[in-house]
């Protein structure tokens, strides 16, 4: 589904992002890449995206080419960027979550039921009159994922997605993960916070200033995270079995 080949990332300044990764994410898997603050988390997602330009390496979404099949690649792939704020195109909760399949050219009546549908499953509902600048963190995170659900995407990139979440918060988000997965979506999702996340996620890849250094299911990568500047979650170091934030 998702094939990265010796992907480098220079930015202009001349800071080296990637250092040649290589990984490859099945249909339908749902992958958490780790690593500590400027490890290169947001980079790779913004290149998987198509946002971003790879210095040199390939990336392929579904067979097709991020550089230069950018158009099939963004019909298949939705982000929800590490700053709600950057995300948010609309005057209201409800124009925000509209504009995206407006744009794709939908039916006025598809457009209402996908909107009225995101807005019911991020909890936002009672919000979508209210003007996007007037939200709290929390709520334009939900109003990010929900303008994200409404496009129907197979692939979502999720950065950062529990900041500026308080412990509902987190876990609504993460139930819509978890029921996204269910639903065959792929899904990737960064943090250097694993805890919330860890024990739904299939496979664990750890960057490290730049590099992929492992990847694998988290039962056998859970007690190297420290290596690599990662907290282990809790329930690893107290050497109890995997305990989900859903519970
Ligand atoms: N636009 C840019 N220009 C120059 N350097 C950049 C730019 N964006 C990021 N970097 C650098 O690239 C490296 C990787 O940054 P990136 O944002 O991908 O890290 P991250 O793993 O997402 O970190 P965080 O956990 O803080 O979100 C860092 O050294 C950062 O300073
Ligand atoms: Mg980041």
């Amino acid at each position: 589904m998702i094939e990265i080949k010796n992907l480098h990332h220079h930015y202009p300044d001349g800071t080296h992002a990637l250092k040649g990764i290589n990984l490859t994410i099945q249909k339908g898997e749902f992958i958490l890449i780790c690593g500590p603050n400027g490890s290169g988390k947001t980079t790779l997602i913004r290149l998987i995206s198509g946002l971003l330009k790879p210095s040199s390496g390939s990336i392929c979404v579904n067979g097709f080419n991020t550089v230069n099949e950018s158009k099939q690649v963004r019909g298949v792939m939705g982000m929800v960027f590490q700053d709600p704020d950057s995300q948010i195109v609309g005057e209201t909760v409800k124009e925000d979550v509209a504009f995206g399949p407006e744009n794709i050219g939908l039916s006025q009546k598809e457009i209402d039921e996908r909107v009225d549908w995101a807005l019911q499953v991020m909890g936002v509902k009672d919000l979508s009159e209210k003007p996007c600048y007037l939200l709290s963190g929390g709520e334009k995170r939900r109003l990010a994922i929900a303008g994200v659900l409404a496009m129907r995407p197979r692939v979502i990139l999720f950065d950062e997605p529990f900041s500026f979440l308080d412990y509902p918060g987190i876990q609504e988000v993460l139930k819509h993960m978890v029921q996204l997965h269910r639903e065959g979506h792929t899904l990737v999702v960064t943090t250097h916070d694993i805890e919330k996340v860890i024990a739904h996620v299939n496979r664990i890849a750890i960057i490290h200033d730049g590099e992929l250094k492992m990847a694998g299911p988290p039962e056998e990568l859970v007690m190297k995270l420290s290596q690599f500047g990662i907290r282990p979650p809790c329930y690893a170091l107290l050497g109890r079995e995997k305990v989900s934030w859903l519970e």
